[in-house]
């Protein structure tokens, strides 16, 4: 499908490796897969244990869009995870970009974005990790893990087709569709939520996702907007 796949046995993190070769001019749809990362990154400046047996990969993207919208990405690659859980299993997003299947998280996203002066974006790498053979346990997880099961290369097949036709979606629809799809596939609206916005913590009802990918919650002070933080799930 004219992407090119990067094979590599070990490396820090696939998402340095693909920033390294966005910078130098790789185009759209260069992946970099590895088998074993020993610095595997997560949001929040968190690792993301990465032995062999899962899925490390990281595409580059070049959306030219708007600095703001790169984040719509986020929710287009959750959608393509989406697309490659076997038939019968429960998928439910959770804001901004995590995967969970039958409870337990199965996949986490790393969008990093490189802005130009213009305001737009040069690119985009897309890194995705998806627990094929286990869930590994972390400290910090706030969901059980989750594992699709199969092979690590047919993962990354079904992963790929499932981003480029994610991807075409939406250059086509912008982000209406996505999002709309999103919603269907969130926690339900209405559901009591925590989320963590720094130091702080925000309780709310789940009032879905604004235009830009923001969440939106009822408080009991009234209607917020979450441009960036953690949904903690529901609360206690
Ligand atoms: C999260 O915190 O949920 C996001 C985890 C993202 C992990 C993937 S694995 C492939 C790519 N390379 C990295 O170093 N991180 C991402």
């Amino acid at each position: 499908d004219g992407w090119t796949l990067v094979a590599l046995d070990s490396v820090g993190s696939t998402n340095d490796e693909a920033i390294r070769l966005a910078d130098g001019g790789a185009p759209e749809g260069t992946v970099v897969w590895a088998r074993e990362q020993s610095g595997g990154r997560g949001r929040r400046g968190r690792n993301w244990s990465s032995p062999v047996g899962n899925l490390y990969s990281t595409t580059v993207l070049r959306p030219a869009c708007a600095a703001q919208r790169a984040a719509e990405l986020g929710f287009v690659a959750a959608l393509a995870v989406g697309d490659i859980v076997p038939p019968g299993r429960a998928v439910r997003l959770k804001w901004p970009n995590d995967v969970l299947v039958d409870g337990g998280k199965v996949a986490g996203i790393l969008l990093e974005s490189a802005i130009g002066q213009d305001g737009l974006v040069e690119h985009v790498v897309a890194g995705i990790g998806v627990n094929v053979s286990f869930a590994p346990v972390l400290p910090d997880m706030r969901y059980p893990g989750a594992s699709l099961g199969g092979s690590v290369e047919a993962a990354l097949e079904g992963l790929t087709r499932a981003l480029a036709a994610r991807l075409a979606q939406w250059r086509r629809d912008g982000f209406d569709t996505v999002r709309a799809e999103w919603l269907a596939k969130a926690g339900p609206l209405g559901a009591e939520v925590d989320v963590r916005l720094g130091e702080g913590l925000v309780r709310g009802r789940f009032a879905g996702l604004d235009r830009e990918g923001a969440l939106l919650l009822e408080t009991a002070d009234g209607p917020r907007k979450i441009v960036s933080g953690e949904l903690l799930g529901r609360a206690a």
